[in-house]
């Protein structure tokens, strides 16, 4: 197990570069294995969800080539297996792509149940009603907590989504581009990785058009070829910075970032007395938080994109504790994302749970460091803010939760001035991923 100890109270200043988008990173990794050309992908962020995944595209036979931390060739030629159940892999979400893409490259796929933080019950129907709609076999093995997909003949067909589900529509995408036939997905999830994993198809190949709207078409091709892509930034890891700088205060400036992807974000932070101001040459994000100032209160509730990421609710909320006057978070994506509620409360943060869904916050003065736990990815970067901005030391356990979607989290927050440094304690990690 890994934690941070953070002396707090020290205010951010400097640049940060920004890192490519874990999320974008997933699905593109899966789709690279449908092709047997060589794949080029650069920007790829160098965490541990990211590492698992490769991990197990390397276990099916594909070909690894790690350039550098952020770059790396993949090769699907040399597939060999469509069985995806390591242990490893069955504690992250993303396991879930290597279903469509391996439909789409073998017609077949026995891979592990999703695994995944405690965020939610996480259902995965609509992954499958979507596979269905193409023709494929889909069983849920109990037994061995597997899904076994095969398909003789993968066609085109039109899928209404129930819910607007990240996850089903870049599996939907990655077993369609190489289907027979035109795929709509209608009430398709609209966020920037969305767009990027698309991007990404379409550079090898592939006819996707619509991504960003909620109807997708995919017009099935013969065969895809390799490519050389670069991930777009993490809006994620930029929205978190910016929340630590709200909180912590200070003057520091996101490099490599996409000011449209942070919009929700940068609203809210405007509202409540954050300044952020985007470079001329738009791919910077400048936030200054003036020591001092109390910042005011707000309203959030998470929608899908370009509504305010359930994947920035904790950290907003750790924001909001220490403005004056009343907040309100509610969420609405996912049913258990309010964990780390327990922990701020613990630091001297006055927020009350209704049913799971709204935080009421009543904004306080301060909080004080104290012994704390990380529950899940995003929570642990939000009791990471709260314990900048906090008085005293604290020390925050279960960082590897963190290490799953953050790179060099605390390496990035001391090289704009926070007192933070990583302890390992054992090594008996065993954690859900994203
Ligand atoms: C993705 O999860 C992200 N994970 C999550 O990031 C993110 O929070 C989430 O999208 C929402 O933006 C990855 O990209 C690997 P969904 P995913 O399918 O795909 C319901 C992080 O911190 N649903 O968009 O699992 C579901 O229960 C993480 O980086 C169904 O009902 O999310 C939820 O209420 C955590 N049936 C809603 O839809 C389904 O088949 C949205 O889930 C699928 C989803």
């Amino acid at each position: 197990m890994n934690r941070y100890i953070i002396n707090g109270g020290k205010s951010l200043h400097g640049d940060v570069v920004i890192g490519g988008a874990k999320n974008a990173a997933l699905g593109i990794i899966a789709g690279a294995i449908l092709t047997d050309e060589p794949v080029t992908i650069e920007n790829l962020p160098d965490v541990s969800d990211i590492n698992v995944l490769l991990d197990a595209i390397k276990g099916i036979g594909a070909t690894v080539d790690r350039i550098d931390p952020h770059k790396v060739v993949i090769c699907g030629k040399t597939i060999n297996s469509v069985v995806v159940k390591s242990e490893v892999i069955q504690k992250i979400r993303a396991s879930y792509y290597l279903l469509g893409a391996l439909i789409g490259k073998k017609g077949q796929a026995q891979v592990a149940m999703p695994g995944g933080c405690d965020i939610g019950s996480r259902p995965i129907d609509q992954h499958l009603k979507g596979f269905r709609a193409l023709g494929v076999n889909c069983d849920e093995n109990e037994k061995d907590n597997c899904i076994y997909a095969n398909v003789t003949n993968l066609r085109g067909n039109g899928i209404f989504l129930d819910v607007a589900s990240v996850g089903a529509t870049i599996n939907i995408m990655l077993a369609a581009v190489l289907a027979k036939g035109q795929t709509t997905v209608e009430n398709a999830a609209k966020e920037p990785h969305i767009v990027d994993v698309a991007n990404f198809l379409n550079s090898m190949g592939a006819r996707i058009k619509g991504a960003g709207t909620d109807v997708i078409r995919i017009y099935g091709v013969e065969s895809l070829r390799g490519t050389e892509y670069s991930i777009i930034p993490d809006q994620i890891e930029a929205g978190t910075f910016m929340c630590a700088v709200a909180a912590a205060k200070g003057d520091v400036t996101l490099k490599n970032v996409i000011p449209r992807h942070l919009e929700a974000i940068s609203s809210k932070l405007e509202e409540i007395g954050v300044r952020v101001e985007e470079s001329a040459s738009g791919d910077e994000v400048r936030i200054v938080a003036e020591e001092g100032t109390r910042l005011g209160s707000s309203t959030v509730r998470t929608r899908v994109y370009p509504g305010f990421p359930t994947d920035m609710q904790p950290q907003i909320t750790s924001v909001l504790m220490l403005g004056s006057g009343n907040s309100t978070v509610t969420e609405t994506i996912f049913e258990n994302r309010f964990r780390y509620v327990e922990e701020l409360r613990k630091m001297g943060a006055d927020i009350d749970v209704k049913d799971n869904k709204t935080a009421k916050i009543h904004g306080v003065e301060s909080v004080t460091g104290t012994h704390i736990e990380v529950p899940d990815l995003r929570a642990g970067a939000a009791l990471t803010i709260a314990a900048l901005a906090a008085g005293g030391q604290t020390v925050l356990d279960w960082i590897d939760y963190i290490e799953r979607g953050y790179e060099d989290f605390d390496g990035k927050l001391r090289g704009i001035g926070a007192d933070i440094v990583k302890e390992t304690v054992d090594d008996r990690s065993n954690l859900g991923t994203e």
